[in-house]
């Protein structure tokens, strides 16, 4: 069986999923274990999505400008929430142009922010402990587990059902919420979904009947919380998914709590203790430490997208957030689901956050957005590098992701963290990527993170190599340098540099 697509029986149908294991998982080609937490690095999750039959559902993941630009006729008419006709979209074409954009998604990508532009991200590592805050942009800060409950939770809305979005449709896309059914609808696989416009009904009564989960927001099991339609800082898209029979927010705490303990080990055999310390030491003078510090290589901050100079869309994909962004309140913890009319609200607390980082997190105000400070906790795992998943380069040598991924072959660690700290290599990763029209419409670019280890910034190869095997062998075991420092201080002149 594929990994990470559980398949069920459920009233007499054959169902396949994708649970989060598709892409948090992956098989260790040389011990043919599943690797839980390891990105599934060369998954092909935008050719899946194209070959469904109404991809459109997930337009708004897509490059799609205005829906108005797909109206071929007024023969397709809704009435919208102000009572007004309005045409949708021609479903073919629609679904052509988005099709077109998923199966051009760099393998081992996905886009799962929702601001009407194609700009798919690299599928981090789960490697979860101590890498706060969660998402790229590092918009999962507040609430149980410093957030990631919060992103955890993001994919059950945002990610896995338009539908939830249909309240917000108007604030965040500027589309009339029963055009915005209408468009997911129209174009359904399933017959008993599927909308026909111009009877006399409108796209949310029509769901109304159908609705698998009716008196909830969308299709999946989720919960409205108090602060709904409108979104916070623990739930960004408005909703929170619980099962009825279970508590508000349970299943996210407990997947949380799990996703905290996956340490897996790194895939190199351990470094000698010299080689290590040699390594450490270039790691701080080359000034990673700034940024990269502490148990968990993070100072668990994020950097302003300017700064950093890597592509700049994915920072900025949940700027339109702020229209609709209220304070963050959940019901209490023992309430149980389906939530009672009474139930004990609380407020999440979020004054320990820095509202500046929060601005970066999330493009609100001015701001034009950021990426955080990821931990660097087993990246033998999580090639190729960077949130645009642009640093790769192959096991002999094959330059980017033209030479690796879109050929089939899976970027190699150490080449790749040698692109991302050798300027000459990068460049030459750089122009390979930016040789490919797919990939420069998706914004994946490998771009940025001037940070060089080379003979320009001072550096030898060998300490250039040094840093390298320094760097694969990070592990959770590796968190505590002062013990290892203390243990191996004779081994080299650097570490107190
Ligand atoms: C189709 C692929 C896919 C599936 C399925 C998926 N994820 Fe993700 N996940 C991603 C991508 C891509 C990101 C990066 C998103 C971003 O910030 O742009 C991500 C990010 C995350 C992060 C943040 C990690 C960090 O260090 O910042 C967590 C936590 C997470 N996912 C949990 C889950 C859980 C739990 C599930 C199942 C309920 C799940 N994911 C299902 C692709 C996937
Ligand atoms: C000013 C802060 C800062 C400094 C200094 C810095 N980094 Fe980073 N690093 C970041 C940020 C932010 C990202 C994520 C950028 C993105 O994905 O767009 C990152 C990403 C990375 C990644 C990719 C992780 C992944 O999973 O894709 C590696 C590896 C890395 N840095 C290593 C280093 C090394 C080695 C140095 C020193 C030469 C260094 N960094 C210096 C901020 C910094």
């Amino acid at each position: 069986m594929p990994l990470g697509m559980p398949v069920v029986w459920d009233h007499g149908k054959l169902r396949i999923g994708i649970s989060c294991a598709a892409c948090h998982a992956t098989v260790d080609p040389k011990t043919k274990k599943v690797v839980e937490g390891a990105p599934n690095n060369d998954l092909n999750a935008g050719l899946i999505m194209a070959l469904a039959t109404n991809s459109a559902a997930y337009f708004t993941h897509a490059d799609i400008k205005s829906l108005k630009r797909y109206i071929r006729s007024v023969d397709r008419t809704v009435v919208d929430s102000k009572g007004k006709k309005s045409p949708l979209p021609d479903p073919q074409l629609l679904e052509k142009e988005v099709d077109r954009i998923f199966a051009s998604w760099q393998r081992g990508n996905f886009d799962s922010t929702i601001d009407m532009k194609a700009n798919p991200s690299q599928i981090p590592d789960s490697f979860t402990l101590g890498d706060h805050p969660y998402g790229w942009s590092g918009f999962a800060a507040a609430g149980p587990f410093r957030g990631l409950v919060t992103f955890s939770n993001n994919v059950h809305a945002q990610n896995a059902d338009s539908l939830a979005q249909s309240e917000l449709s108007e604030a965040l896309f500027g589309i009339d919420r029963e055009v915005y059914i209408g468009t997911i609808l129209q174009n359904a696989a399933n017959p008993t979904f599927c909308y026909k416009p111009n009877r006399n009904e409108k796209p949310s009564e029509f769901f109304a009947k159908v609705d698998p989960t009716p008196g909830v927001v969308g299709v999946n099991k989720l919960v409205a919380p108090p602060q709904f339609p409108k979104v916070s800082l623990v739930a960004p898209d408005g909703l929170v998914v619980s099962e009825p029979g279970y508590r508000f927010n349970e299943q996210n705490n407990a997947v949380a709590a799990w996703q905290n303990t996956v340490n897996p080990s790194p895939r190199n055999a351990k470094m000698d203790a010299r080689r290590m310390a040699r390594g450490r030491g270039v790691f701080v003078q080359a000034g990673c430490i700034r940024c990269h510090a502490g148990a968990y290589f993070t100072n668990n901050r994020i950097v302003a997208a300017e700064v950093v100079g890597t592509e700049p869309s994915r920072a900025q994909a949940l700027k339109k957030t702020e229209k609709v962004f209220a304070e963050a309140v959940f019901y209490a913890p023992d309430t149980p689901v389906p939530v009672p009319k009474n139930a004990e609200v609380l407020k999440v607390p979020t004054e320990q956050l820095d509202k500046q980082q929060i601005r970066l997190a999330f493009a609100h105000g001015d701001s034009k957005g950021g990426y955080k400070v990821p931990s660097l906790i087993d990246l033998s795992w999580s090639a190729p590098y960077l949130h645009d998943g642009g640093v790769a380069v192959g096991p002999n040598g094959e330059l980017g992701l033209t030479g690796t991924l879109r050929k089939g072959i899976v970027p190699d660690a150490r080449n790749s963290l040698r692109a991302l700290i050798d300027r000459t290599v990068r460049k030459q990763v750089i122009r390979a990527n930016a040789s490919d029209r797919q990939l420069r419409a998706m914004h994946v670019s490998g771009e940025g993170h001037r940070y060089w280890i080379d003979p320009q910034a001072g550096f030898t190869k060998e300490e250039q190599e040094a840093v390298i095997d320094y760097l694969l062998s990070l592990d959770y075991s590796s968190s505590n340098w002062e013990q290892f420092t203390r243990k191996n201080k004779s081994s080299s002149g650097h570490i107190n540099r």
